[in-house]
């Protein structure tokens, strides 16, 4: 087959999603003849072949990753790598992945979603919340818009800000935070990250020197396991396929909640899942000839 790498795309994470698509499209290239397409309005790019042709997208964010391109390609009988529509769609949105992930055992952090015309009073929100609470819009990736509040004032403060879209609250986590790559529903190694900043925000993500990795994380190998195991579960529950890569915090008490699911993570070769899958051995070119593997058969 001819791969065909989509990347760029209309969110807000249009540049980290070219980074991801560029890198990839030079390591596919010495597996399979490869085009790279940059991705500039929503529709699937002229030129594509359902019979020759398999699509491997790193569109992050909305419109790529929300299972919107996934309904085209179908449509289209073009078939790609990764999530399909179902399960991008659900994992997309943050307050419906905790909610499949908790009703399969999964701890993850207490959360009200709310939309900007209606939204909780302060008051009531640091009473379900706590007093430490992080905003973040339902549905979209990087970090972007991301708020962390602590204290009556602040959290006010947030909230007056917000005037549109739709949000979530949630109880603020503190402690390690760690990321857990899968691949064919198997946990890669687990990835500590360690912001200089304390807070691993789209600066800390994208500008290099901001953030250490540690990989593999130093755990103990429980907790290790542990970490795996909530991983590869949240991944099938969600149905998800492929690939995807799964955030944690780790509390003081070692208590393990799963923040989200990201089912186009960032693919640049320093990115966290092919960080991860280095650490299993699985160089970049591996990696990615491994990701669109099934989607050639
Ligand atoms: N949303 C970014 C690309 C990530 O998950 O890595
Ligand atoms: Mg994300």
């Amino acid at each position: 087959p001819r791969i065909v790498v989509l990347a760029g795309g209309t969110s807000p994470e249009r540049e980290v999603s070219l980074g991801s698509g560029k890198a990839c499209a030079i390591a596919l290239a010495r597996l399979f003849p490869t085009v790279f397409i940059d991705v500039t309005v929503e529709a699937v790019p002229p030129g594509i072949d359902p019979r020759r042709d398999v699509v491997f997208s790193t569109l992050h964010g909305t419109f790529g990753e929300d299972g919107a391109m996934q309904q085209l390609l179908d449509d289209a009988g073009i078939s790609y790598a990764g999530c399909d529509r179902i399960s991008s769609e659900l994992t997309f949105d943050k307050e419906r992945t905790k909610r499949a992930v908790a009703a399969a055992g999964g701890v993850v952090p207490a959360g009200v979603s709310f939309t900007g015309d209606r939204k909780p009073n302060c008051a009531e929100l640091i009473r379900a919340l706590g007093g430490g609470i992080v905003f973040k819009p339902k549905c979209g990736g990087s970090s972007v818009g991301l708020a962390i509040c602590h204290g009556v004032e602040a959290i006010d403060t947030k909230l007056n800000n917000i005037t549109s879209g739709d949000w979530l609250a949630e109880q603020c986590i503190t402690g390690r935070e760690v990321t857990v790559g899968i691949l064919h529903g198997r946990a890669l190694p687990v990835v500590e990250i360690v912001p200089r900043s304390g807070v691993f925000d789209y600066q800390s993500k994208y500008t290099k020197g901001l953030t250490e990795y540690l990989a593999p994380a130093p755990l103990s190998s429980e907790m290790t396991r542990e970490l795996q195991e909530s991983a590869e579960r949240a991944f099938a529950v969600c149905g998800c396929r492929d690939y995807a890569r799964i955030d944690f915090m780790i509390t003081a008490k070692n208590e393990c909640f799963l923040l989200e699911i990201n089912t186009l993570p960032g693919m640049k070769e320093t990115s966290l899942l092919p960080m991860g899958a280095k650490c299993a051995g699985v160089d970049f070119t591996a990696l990615v000839g491994e990701l669109v593997k099934s989607a050639c058969e």
